[in-house]
């Protein structure tokens, strides 16, 4: 069998690869940390649950909806991102997809032509680029001259006529840093200037700590707003990722041809995760704050446990998402080897934690550690890695 030339130019993504190894060594009765996951620990709240059991029980999950979702779900993701970003969604804007990362992959099949391209901030999270491609396009990844976040110079060097479009992802995986109000209006006046499309990606927007403030590009002027399409979902704010609930918001253009894709591909999300979502978003939000003051001091105690590892650098604090994504250049240096893919990968195998390394975010000598884990035993996985590296000097 031959497979296409797109699939062919694909790297399968590396943090299903090393989460499904350490998956498979716990299942072989070995005591893995599995810290390379990109998923809330909590449970979906119950009464998001109860939600789609009623809804069963009645039969309202039978049948097809339309496949951008029902009117009733779009109206109140309209509603919720109106009272939050002060814009004038009507369901017209609104599409719902099979989680946040098909709405991206849609987004890229109905916006990009082949030869366009689109900036792609380093660290990115694994997917942008891959999508991109399988859209025909070309990523162009802008390292940031300074620190883990990109300025308007930074993009402009990798800009010219085939430029089409921009990812930006605040609070970011991998790095956990926020983009503040002042570097959103720039990064928006620079491309709305330039005609250059940004998709926010803000399925983190809910979990930021130590009163970071989160903006989106929604948030400002309709100069820079109107040229904005938001890519949301309800993965991470309910620790709902099997549920598999994203959304698009933005011109009703766009979201006309984003429901014809849908209508040849996925048609609707599942009408049960429908019913959860619609619960989700007009319940008691307590549950967000919850699990977010959680996440927030676990960052807290666990920073600066990292931050002693040796050969460990958090250059800067993440502010947001659920991520370390320290520096472990003197680390490599210290214990010889080559790369942080090498390193991950024999962490592992050898001290049963399980992380991402840097290279899957296109960003070499770092490696992502997850603590939406039990506390203990991110400190237990702090410890191991400390034994790694000293049996190795
Ligand atoms: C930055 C970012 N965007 C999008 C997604 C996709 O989320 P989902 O498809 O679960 O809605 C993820 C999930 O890991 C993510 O980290």
């Amino acid at each position: 069998m031959r497979l296409s030339k797109r699939i062919q130019a694909v790297t399968p993504s590396a943090t299903m690869a090393l989460s499904s190894r350490a998956k498979e060594l716990a299942m072989q009765g070995k005591d893995i940390i599995n810290l390379s996951i990109g998923e809330p620990d909590f449970n979906t709240p119950e009464f998001i649950g109860q939600a789609a059991i009623d809804a069963i029980k009645v039969s309202k999950t039978d049948s097809y909806t339309p496949a951008g979702g029902l009117p009733e779900l779009k109206e109140k993701i309209a509603d919720k991102i109106n009272l939050e970003h002060k814009t004038h969604f009507s369901n017209q804007n609104i599409a719902v997809t099979t989680g946040a990362k098909y709405a991206l992959y849609v987004l890229a099949q109905v916006l990009l032509n082949p030869e366009e391209e689109v900036l792609i901030p380093l660290p990115y999270w694994v997917s942008y680029g891959e999508q991109v491609k399988l859209a025909g396009a070309k990523p162009v990844f802008v390292k940031p001259e300074k620190g883990l976040k990109v300025t308007p110079a930074d993009l402009q060097k990798y800009t010219h006529h085939k430029t089409k479009m921009l990812i930006i992802n605040s609070p970011n995986n991998p790095s956990g840093q926020v983009y503040s109000r002042l570097e959103l209006e720039a990064i928006g006046k620079w491309a709305a200037e330039r005609q250059i499309t940004i998709i926010t990606d803000d399925i983190y927007g809910k979990l930021v700590y130590n009163q970071t403030q989160f903006t989106s590009l929604l948030d400002l002027d309709e100069e820079i707003s109107q040229n904005v399409i938001l890519v949301d979902g309800l993965s991470k704010t309910y620790a709902m990722t099997g549920w598999r609930v994203g959304y698009i918001a933005g011109d009703s253009e766009i979201i006309k041809a984003v429901n014809s894709l849908l209508s040849h591909s996925t048609s609707n999300l599942s009408a049960v995760s429908q019913y959860a979502a619609m619960a989700a978003l007009t319940g008691d939000q307590a549950c967000v704050e919850k699990m977010r003051s959680e996440y927030e001091q676990r960052l807290n105690i666990l920073a600066p446990l990292l931050d002693n590892v040796t050969g460990f650098k958090l250059m800067d604090k993440p502010q947001g998402a659920f991520y370390f994504f320290p520096d472990i250049g003197e680390a490599l240096n210290l214990t010889g080897f080559d790369s942080a893919n090498n390193f991950a990968l024999a962490l592992l195998e050898q001290a049963g934690v399980a992380t991402v390394p840097g290279e899957a975010f296109g960003y070499p000598n770092h490696l992502r550690i997850s603590y939406a884990a039990d506390v203990d035993r991110v400190k237990e996985a702090f410890e191991r890695i400390e034994a790694f590296i000293e049996s190795y000097k």
